[in-house]
């Protein structure tokens, strides 16, 4: 069944006026059918000419051959649609909260999901509705597994996700947190409390609780991937190590999947000829003289593209922040579509990935 919607509503979905509406219909950019004085609008068709940059478009978003009817969530409608913008030369950027945004998706159209939610109780995002500031572990958990639910639903069956996540302590007590060194106003400035279960000053294992719960939802985990930070933050701990590492877990929507083990071959030390890439990366953190937080490396996303995506595919980051995965789905010619709940962040996004020009994905096809 097609889902319509009205020109308001198409006009609030892009961000523009309907009679901007209403001339892209007249130009046949925009599928629509007459319906009284109105004009209804294909909905998927509009998610597609978002998605494109507004290129001459005027045909009905490609059904996947795995897709039951090409379409998403029937209950969702695209009036609740905050912002949802197309850069003119970059990826389209939805501000919003991922939870409701994701839903309205169509399902099998990422070939790729590379994303770094917040993590559990660290930092403050400055949004009512962010994920990552609830007191309770199983809800945080409850919220990403949710958002990686509608996730499995919009990759295509052979594409594969990749979850960027570090560990987190409890509290130990404490119910505030210290200062950000790099930015005082960043951190949470609470610590949420000790789960049932734990005790004061233990290692929370969030990332393995999250992975362990997708595979519990249908993914296949195929791979634990640590992020060695070789330039981390140093702890002043006195009990413990001081943490270099994160992870970055890689799922598959299926048993075979699209994985192109040569865009990430590595070299042997000696040089004698290539090996297949290894489960250690070591990797700087980049800084990023925009944004307020941690964005993650180019280094880090660029083999996660590489390996699963080809040349035209689309990426989707339901986690945006300032864009990281745009720039590089950019500078490696794929399409891409980031969901971010701080129009400030967004904002960031759409300057870092506008330096980049010559961009393949908004030539006419
Ligand atoms: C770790 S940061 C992502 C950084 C990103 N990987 C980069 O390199 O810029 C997590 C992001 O998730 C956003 N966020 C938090 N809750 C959200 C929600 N409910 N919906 C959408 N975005 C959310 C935060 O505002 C933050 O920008």
């Amino acid at each position: 069944m097609k889902k319509y919607c009205t020109t308001e509503e198409a006009a609030e979905y892009l961000g523009v006026s309907t009679a901007r509406v209403r001339q892209y219909i007249q130009e046949e950019r925009l599928t629509s059918e007459k319906s009284g004085r109105d004009h209804l609008i294909d909905y998927v068709a509009l998610y597609d000419f978002a998605s494109n940059g507004r290129r001459k478009i005027g045909r009905p978003f490609k059904k996947d051959s795995h897709s039951s009817n090409g379409l998403h969530d029937q209950s969702v409608t695209a009036v609740e649609a905050p912002d949802s913008v197309a850069q003119e030369n970059g990826p389209t950027v939805i501000n919003g909260d991922t939870r409701e945004v994701i839903k309205r998706l169509p399902e099998n159209t990422f070939r790729c999901v590379i994303t770094s939610p917040p993590y559990w109780g660290v930092r403050d995002y400055g949004v009512a509705d962010q994920i990552g500031a609830e007191p309770d572990l199983n809800d945080y958990i409850h919220s990403l597994v949710e958002v990686f639910s509608e996730v499995r639903r919009v990759l295509k069956p052979d594409g594969t996700f990749w979850l960027n996540i570090g560990n987190t302590y409890t509290s130990g007590g404490r119910k505030w947190r210290q200062a950000d060194a790099k930015n005082k106003g960043r951190a949470m400035s609470y610590r949420p409390p000790t789960p049932e279960g734990l005790k004061k000053k233990d290692l929370i294992g969030v990332a393995w609780m999250v992975a362990m719960a997708c595979q519990q939802e249908g993914w296949y985990l195929r791979n634990d991937i640590i992020w060695h930070k070789p330039n981390c933050q140093p702890e002043s701990v006195r009990d413990r190590l001081t943490v270099a590492h994160e992870y970055l877990f890689m799922f598959s929507k299926s048993e075979r999947y699209f994985f192109n083990q040569d865009a990430i071959r590595e070299a042997y030390s000696n040089g004698n000829g290539m090996k297949n890439k290894r489960t250690v990366w070591s990797i700087n953190t980049e800084p990023c003289p925009e944004a307020h937080f941690a964005v993650f490396p180019r280094n880090l996303v660029r083999p996660c593209v590489l390996a699963g995506s080809e040349e035209g595919d689309a990426v989707l980051d339901p986690f945006y922040g300032a864009g990281t995965v745009g720039m590089v789905a950019q500078e490696l010619n794929r399409k891409c579509t980031g969901i971010e709940i701080n129009d400030g962040y967004v904002d960031i996004a759409r300057k870092r990935t506008s330096k980049i020009q010559g961009s393949f994905m908004f030539q006419e096809s």
